[in-house]
């Protein structure tokens, strides 16, 4: 079996219903259910005998350590995370915690487990660590996209957390031997995706009527990809990627945030349309610039296509469609993450610029 960390979360999430749907292969799932975990997720697997559910935090060596013990995974794939950057902003110290420290003790964890193993086992294992574009720091408009000769240069609490994170993956393989593979994935969108971020915010505030917040001038450029494309790469590092090596994952779509909001209104009229007759898009409303926000990420994917062999399935078009279609169709799943926590997060956030928008 396979050990997932963080999969009550949204590419976890994915990941393990993904994986479950596609191999016999049992998961086990350690999450600590922050604000961001959420259980409904993955309630389509309650009573798989595939699917065993651990709340608990990386860095709890003790049970780490049990866990590792009893369940003999062959493989850990590292999705737990802090992972908001606004959130980051506000309050760093829980990003340090998980995915510094947390990182470190899963790390030590799984060295004193792997190391124990006979040398076929041994010589099998792997551990994939998830991570993010954003380690590499901004382009200007001009730059050539990421490639996983960039250097580091990350610039907010979150990438310079996830940072962290990577060297310690990378110095656990060159020092004791650990086998390790690391990506570094752009912008993930599609189901089950916690409505914090621009995305599925943008979808929930404008179907709620309230105001869609776009940070500055709104020509921040991401590259988006389709969660189930960034869960398709990962299986294929895991299963051919080679030892100590990382490969960025990218979807080929840059595109500017107001241009991704006023396509999600655009959407929304079609499959939607509101009550009085308006536009989506008129719910638009600029609001201040994120502190240090980063202007631009562009991920170069040719490595993972030249050596695994690896092409994202979904275009842009087609990955944004199913997106606000899966979010029209489960409206529960959305009303059940809006915990008083969730409410108490926008109020925070957006209560100076964006009157009513929890
Ligand atoms: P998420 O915030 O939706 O989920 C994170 C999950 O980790 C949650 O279920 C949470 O409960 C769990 N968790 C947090 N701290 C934990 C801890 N100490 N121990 C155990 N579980 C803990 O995040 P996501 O968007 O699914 O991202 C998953 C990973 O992918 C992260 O490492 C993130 O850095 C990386 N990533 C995300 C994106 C993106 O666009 N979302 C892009 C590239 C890389
Ligand atoms: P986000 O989804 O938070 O991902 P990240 O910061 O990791 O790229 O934000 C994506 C982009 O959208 C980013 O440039 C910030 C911007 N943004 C807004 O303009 N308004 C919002 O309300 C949010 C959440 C993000």
């Amino acid at each position: 079996m396979i050990l997932v960390t963080g999969g009550a979360g949204f590419i976890g999430g994915n990941f393990v219903l993904d994986w479950i749907a596609n191999s016999d292969e049992a998961v086990v799932n350690l999450d600590k259910l922050t604000y961001a975990g959420n259980l409904e997720t993955l309630s389509s697997l309650s009573g798989s005998a595939k699917h065993v559910f651990v709340r608990g935090d990386i860095g709890a060596s003790d049970l780490v350590d049990k866990l590792l013990l009893e369940h003999k995974p062959r493989a850990i794939i590292n999705f737990a995370a802090e992972s908001h950057v606004d959130r980051s902003i506000h309050g760093p110290e829980d990003f340090v915690q998980t995915n510094v420290l947390g990182t470190f003790r899963l790390l030590e964890s799984v060295r004193g487990y792997w190391s124990g193993l006979p040398a076929d086992q041994r010589a099998a294992f792997r551990f994939l660590h998830v991570s993010t574009d954003e380690v590499y720091g901004s382009l200007s408009p001009t730059d050539p996209a990421f490639t996983e000769e960039n250097t580091y240069e990350p610039n907010s609490p979150y990438s310079a957390s996830k940072a962290a994170s990577d060297h310690l993956v990378r110095a656990w393989h060159h020092t004791y031997g650990l086998p390790v593979l690391t990506t570094n994935c752009s912008n993930n969108y599609g189901p089950f995706h916690f409505p914090e971020k621009l995305i599925p915010l943008m979808i929930v505030n404008a179907l709620a009527g309230k105001p869609l917040p776009v940070y500055g001038d709104g020509m921040q450029v991401r590259d988006w990809l389709y969660v189930k494309d960034h869960c398709s790469a990962i299986r294929r590092v895991l299963d051919v990627g080679k030892l100590g090596e990382t490969y960025n994952v990218g979807g080929w779509n840059e595109k500017p945030n107001i241009e991704i909001v006023k396509t999600v209104c655009a959407l929304l009229d079609e499959l939607k349309p509101r009550a009085d007759g308006k536009r989506y898009a008129e719910q638009i409303s600029y609001v201040a610039d994120r502190l240090g926000h980063d202007r631009r990420y562009a991920i170069d994917a040719r490595k993972l296509e030249r050596e695994l062999g690896w092409k994202p399935a979904e275009t842009f078009d087609s990955g944004i469609r199913k997106t606000v279609e899966w979010y029209l169709a489960n409206g529960e799943w959305v009303r059940n993450v809006q915990s008083g926590a969730y409410r108490e997060w926008v109020q925070k956030q957006y209560a100076s610029e964006v009157k009513g928008a929890t």
